[in-house]
């Protein structure tokens, strides 16, 4: 699949089958998050894939997900001024558009979500991420999707562009 191809079918996928995603799938596309650009080479992201003990216990606590064959939380570094700090938001966002595309063009669907359980204190320290050192940027929950939603539709170019002489 080509790039261009890649962004213009990619879903949000929320409904997935059982099936598991294989550890190197997924460390494929955690790799391909590694690879986004970032300022100054801060590679500010930070992943924490969750096992079988870690996944149960937030099921324990929101059920659905239970339903999500893969978690991985997604944080992001906190490192130096407001700016850098900013900047090294904005490079983990990258890293996880490039993850959710990769993962699309092998057939791994993808959600970010940064619900309430994603972005509870109790979710951060059930995962045993200190506040003090990053922040959490959201929950990515992967497999192989079961529903595929339509395109949700976006404003045209000329709505959100200025050309200037
Ligand atoms: C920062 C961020 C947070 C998101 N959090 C959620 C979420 O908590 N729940 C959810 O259903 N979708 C979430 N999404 C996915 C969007 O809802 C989704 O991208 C949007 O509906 C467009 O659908 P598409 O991704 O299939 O084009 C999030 C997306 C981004 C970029």
């Amino acid at each position: 699949m080509n790039v261009q191809d890649a962004i213009r079918t990619r879903r949000t996928i929320k409904e997935f089958t059982p099936q598991a995603v294989p550890a190197d799938v997924l460390d494929r596309l955690l790799t391909a998050g590694t690879l986004a650009q970032n300022h100054r080479l801060t590679e500010p992201w930070r992943f924490c894939i969750l096992g079988p003990q870690a996944h149960a216990a937030l099921a324990a606590v929101d059920a659905k997900m239970a339903t999500k064959p893969v978690i991985v939380a997604v944080t992001c570094a906190l490192q130096g001024d407001a700016f850098q700090r900013k900047e090294d938001y904005a490079a983990v966002a990258c890293a996880v558009q490039n993850i959710q595309l990769a993962a699309w063009a092998e057939g791994v669907g993808m959600q970010w979500s940064t619900g309430r359980t994603a972005m509870s204190p109790e979710t951060a320290q059930l995962l045993g991420i200190d506040a003090q050192a990053e922040e959490m940027v959201g929950l990515l929950f992967f497999g192989y999707p079961a529903a595929t939603p339509p395109a949700r539709a976006r404003r045209a170019l000329a709505e959100v562009v200025r050309r200037l002489p």
